[in-house]
């Protein structure tokens, strides 16, 4: 296997897919919209030129809400030559009525849809099923707030295992380029249950700053959002995730970073401190550098 499709490139996973397929010395061809080599969910007249010559594909299935199905892309990809693809899915994520009844629903769904495309495209598959990203406090809406020194926690005590893209990352890196990995459904988290509170303590002993939690009800997170200029309908979707904390049960580890790379996930303390090293978090948002390839918007 030698030429690599990776779809969302530029995204908190997909720049390290691209970045260790690289180190490994593998012929990848990293798109998104933004890409020389374009590729939109909404423009199906993208898709066929990308996958020419390619072997194996990285599916990420944002941007397809509304616009087109996995299955349609999986299926072209199948014909076309493609004979392994590894799916970017999601911790419940994978169907749960409860997930797909919220606003939350269409992305939701479009992950589920992403797993079975992979499942059903007849190439070898691997989903690797993460959970909450670390990286979710170096982008909108926890950025803003990071950076203010004030974190709205609409979740009370509901904890996550936070796990860095790096880490998950890796997981599809050995899915893509070893052998054995094949109909494995990796379920992904960092190695340590944090509440959001304890997740944004680590910020602040990063950064050497006073980031206060403020807890507040769903409905006040929602105002917020939409206080900061999300409308209505992305807002509620923004909250739709953090519903799920309050329904308990998100905090449970898994061993996906262990079984597919042999070693164990990052701790989020780590993480932390080197993306606080980028200045992401100063109170300016200046960044330093991005030498360690942490995300960051
Ligand atoms: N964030 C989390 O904590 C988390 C947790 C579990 C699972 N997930 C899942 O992981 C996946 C990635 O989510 P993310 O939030 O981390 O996003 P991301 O991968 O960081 O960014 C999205 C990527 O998709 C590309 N993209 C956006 N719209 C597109 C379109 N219409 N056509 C083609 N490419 C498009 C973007 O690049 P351009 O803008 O250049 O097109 C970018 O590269 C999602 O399926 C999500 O459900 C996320």
């Amino acid at each position: 296997m030698n030429n690599v499709l990776v779809l969302g490139a530029t995204g908190k996973v997909g720049r390290h897919v691209v970045g260790q397929l690289r180190e490994r010395g593998r012929r990848v061809r990293a798109v998104s919209r933004s890409s020389p080599d374009r590729f939109d969910w909404a423009d199906r007249d993208t898709w066929r030129p990308v996958l020419a010559d390619v072997d194996t594909v990285y599916l990420n299935v944002w941007g397809v809400v509304g616009v087109a199905d996995p299955a349609e892309f999986t299926q072209l990809a199948a014909r076309s030559g493609v004979r392994r693809i590894v799916a970017l899915s999601g911790r419940g994520d994978g169907g749960e009525d409860f997930l797909l009844t919220t606003p939350y629903g269409p992305w939701a769904k479009a992950v589920a849809d992403g797993e079975r495309a992979a499942q059903d495209s007849g190439t070898e598959w691997t989903v690797v099923r993460p959970c909450w990203f670390a990286q979710t406090f170096e982008e909108d809406p926890k950025l803003s707030d990071v950076r203010a020194g004030e974190v709205l926690i609409p979740v009370g005590e509901g904890t996550v295992p936070f796990v860095d893209a790096v880490d998950i990352a890796a997981v599809a890196i050995a899915a893509l380029t070893e052998d054995g990995h094949q109909e494995q459904v990796y379920e992904v988290s960092g190695p340590r249950a944090m509440t959001f509170a304890e997740a944004v303590a680590e910020i602040a002993a990063a950064t050497g700053r006073d980031i206060t939690c403020v807890p507040v009800r769903l409905a006040e997170y929602v105002e917020h959002l939409v206080d900061r200029g999300y409308d209505r309908d992305a807002a509620r979707a923004q909250a739709g995730p953090f519903q799920w904390l309050h329904r308990g049960n998100t905090g449970f580890l898994s061993d996906g970073v262990l079984r597919a790379t042999g070693r164990e996930p990052r701790d989020f303390a780590a993480y932390a401190r080197r993306a606080a090293a980028t200045g992401v978090w100063s109170a300016s948002g200046v960044r330093r550098t991005s030498r360690s390839g942490v995300s960051g918007r």
